[in-house]
């Protein structure tokens, strides 16, 4: 058995949850539910704007349920302070721009190392597990690899969008030939953005593959057959 873990976002609860500014469907229960549903992890990206995730949600988290918890954010001052103070278990760093839907491609290494390695030997110093979310490409790979993070999260949204068998191979190839540098650095390994239950199966089988998070697609089977269902099926999935 390969054992991949799950890590589940749950960012579109707390979209839902905004949509009438009140207490349902409440985040603490929706961690309970993920973890005890084969969720390994739970997953919040406290975004910048507050969006969705609020900073209540995640303090709550930490504070309510025993249970690991992976904050994406922005490479910021005021994130590191919120990582240092919450201290989730670990932490994947993602770019963010204000006007963007979701999260658009891999971090740009280039003329942003300075700060990514600075936010990261912060963090990892803390005891804090960073890992840094790039394209399946050698250079941000090794990039992330000389500023010290311990993991890298695959962008797997190219290969989420191809459409076609040929050009799904193609992208698929390109994971498969990044995750064997990752593994080479010695470094975890993590991929997600755009899985869902029709193309996680190939993800999940690359070699040396530790973890993969997924949210939208979990969230959205959520609401016909509950979250319950919806994390057991992925993570039945992904083994
Ligand atoms: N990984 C990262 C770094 C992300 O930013 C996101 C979206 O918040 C995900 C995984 C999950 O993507 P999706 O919601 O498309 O499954």
């Amino acid at each position: 058995m390969r054992n991949v873990k799950l890590g589940v976002n749950i960012d579109h609860i707390a979209t839902l949850r905004n949509a009438r500014n009140e207490k349902n469907p409440d985040t603490v229960e929706a961690t309970r539910v993920v973890l005890s549903s084969g969720g390994d992890m739970v997953v919040m990206h406290l975004r910048g704007d507050r969006r969705h995730i609020k900073d209540a949600d995640l303090e709550r988290a930490r504070r309510e349920v025993k249970g690991l918890i992976h904050l994406e954010m922005a490479a910021t001052p005021e994130m590191e302070k919120i990582a240092l103070k919450i201290r989730p278990d670990s932490v994947c760093i993602v770019p963010e721009s204000p006007n963007e839907v979701t999260t658009q491609g891999g971090l740009k290494m280039a003329g942003n190392l300075a700060g990514l390695e600075k936010i990261t030997r912060s963090l990892s110093k803390s005891g804090i597990e960073v890992s840094l979310f790039v394209d399946p490409e050698p250079q941000p790979i090794r990039a992330a690899h000389n500023i010290g993070a311990d993991c890298i999260e695959l962008c797997t949204s190219k290969y989420s969008v191809s459409w076609g068998k040929k050009l799904q191979a193609k992208e698929l190839e390109q994971l498969q030939l990044a995750s064997f540098l990752v593994k080479e650095l010695k470094m975890n390994l993590h991929a997600g953005h755009g899985l869902d239950y029709y193309n996680v199966v190939p993800v999940a089988r690359i070699e040396g593959m530790d973890s993969l998070n997924i949210g939208y697609s979990i969230i959205s089977r959520a609401m016909f057959v509950g979250l319950k269902t919806a994390v057991s099926e992925m993570k039945r999935l992904i083994q």
